[in-house]
């Protein structure tokens, strides 16, 4: 039994990825997804993307150039759960729940919005000029984003600190005022990678769009030759000592060399190499390493059904884990059934737990769930969701008919398996003492009378 760590990040789908972008976050973010011990979720943040951008054309060609390159760069689907903000509805509607608790006074202290309102004010305008409710929420779609996951490990840029603690602020919030004693959600941290290198761009400061000197990553080889030609160097000529450390053409090779290269290459500037030279020498390196992940996504790129598909399974798996932890929080603020309602009082234990409930409802997509709930009306198990009533029927008769489950345990929580097959999960619990006293309470309730 081992519980996996929940690695999860967002992209905003506003720009096409660049190299920086590259080194410092999609390569990492890969790298971490092959550990055995990772369970990633990673998504396209295209609702984020909407508080920035409001040109229809350039969202939906950023969500595709960004999806094809985390494929391009080798992300494997069958590991990760990829998938797009936008087609998980359980995102929005947790922001609300979320919205409702996130005091303004914390969201007033968010730097992005900070940094707006300075501005406005700097310039002599309305401190909330221009500025949208998107942007002023921002923190709580983000919150939703991780919390819906329950992720532990959110690897983020430096800018993007606050968020995340301001999700554990959110998070907490809710997990005080429903939560019974029970932690609805996990408080997630913040990942900075230390060692991953910010690269420089063509002018030596940090690589960004905003600076306009990026290297482009899939574009085209002749695009990334024109942009490495374009590297502002010293002026010393072929011959001359050049200063590897002092040089952010250095950096930039550095950042794929493997160290035998990265030693060669230094040796060669030491001993004169021309700039010219030492750029196409950072260009082989580049287009040796990238080349065939730049067809690869030119491939992608024309085939964009291949890439919905792709992602449409993501979403799937991914509301397959939303959908009934959403359904739990709905329970727990009171968007209740009115069905069912009524709490039969409870004389002794064994009674109360004999008193168990199976409950069948229908979601949305026409797939068939239950619940079994106890008598006091608390959840014990939310079933997986069947796309065949009858079989959702028969497994709620085998498991009242005492037939032996197999009780897995995941964490803080546990999952009932019948056959083989994951019929349903508990939810999640402070502790392992509570998750333990509720196996018992389940292996009770599901005794048989002996009548
Ligand atoms: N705000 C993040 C950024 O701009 C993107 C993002 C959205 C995100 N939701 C997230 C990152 C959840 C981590 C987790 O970089």
């Amino acid at each position: 039994m081992t519980t996996r760590t929940r690695i999860l990040t967002g992209i905003t789908t506003t720009g096409t990825p660049h190299l920086g972008n590259y080194a410092g976050a999609i390569r990492p973010a890969i790298l971490a997804s092959q550990d055995a011990n990772a369970d990633s979720f990673y998504f396209l943040a295209d609702y984020h993307a909407l508080i920035k951008c409001d040109d229809p054309q350039r969202i939906q060609r950023s969500r595709m150039e960004i999806a094809a390159t985390w494929l391009a760069g080798g992300l494997d689907v069958n590991r990760v759960t990829f998938y797009r903000q936008s087609d998980i509805p359980e995102i929005p509607e947790l922001t609300w729940l979320l919205t409702c608790v996130a005091a303004k006074g914390l969201l007033n202290r968010a730097h992005a919005y900070k940094a707006s309102v300075d501005k406005n004010v700097e310039a002599g305008e309305d401190p909330d000029a221009g500025i949208s409710m998107g942007l002023y929420s921002y923190p709580v779609l983000m919150a939703a984003d991780i919390l819906m996951f329950n992720a532990h490990k959110v690897p983020v840029g430096r800018d993007q600190i606050q968020h995340v603690e301001m999700a554990r602020d959110i998070g907490q919030r809710f997990n005080h005022l429903f939560g019974n004693g029970k932690e609805f959600f996990t408080m997630p941290e913040a990942l900075i990678e230390e060692s991953v290198a910010t690269l420089p761009g063509l002018d030596g400061r940090k690589m960004s769009k905003s600076y306009d000197n990026t290297i482009p990553l899939f574009t085209s080889a002749k695009d990334m030759k024109d942009a490495i030609s374009r590297i502002v160097t010293d002026s010393r000529a072929p011959g001359e000592a050049k200063d590897p450390d002092n040089s952010h053409l250095f950096t930039l090779y550095q950042a794929f060399a493997s160290k035998a290269q990265e030693e060669e290459f230094r040796a060669e500037l030491l001993q004169g190499l021309g700039w010219g030279e030492a750029k196409n020498r950072l260009f082989q390196l580049l287009d040796g390493q990238l080349g065939e992940a730049r067809e690869r996504y030119h491939q992608l790129m024309s085939r964009p059904s291949d890439m919905e598909d792709l992602l449409l399974v993501g979403a799937n798996k991914a509301r397959a884990v939303a959908a009934p932890f959403l359904a739990e929080l709905r329970e727990a603020v009171g968007l209740r059934s009115f069905v069912n309602q009524a709490a039969a009082p409870v004389a002794t234990k064994k009674k109360a737990a004999k008193a168990a409930r199976f409950v069948s409802f229908r979601e949305d997509d026409g797939s068939f769930r239950f619940r079994l709930l106890a008598a006091d009306g608390e959840q014990l198990l939310l079933s997986r969701s069947f796309v065949d009533g009858k079989m959702a029927g028969t497994f709620t008769k085998l498991l009242q008919s005492g037939k032996p489950m197999e009780v897995r345990v995941e964490g803080l929580s546990f999952s009932v398996w019948l056959n083989n097959t994951a019929v349903a999960d508990s939810p999640q619990f402070a502790d392992a003492a509570s998750r333990d006293a509720a196996i018992e309470a389940l292996r009770i309730a599901l005794t048989p009378l002996e009548d």
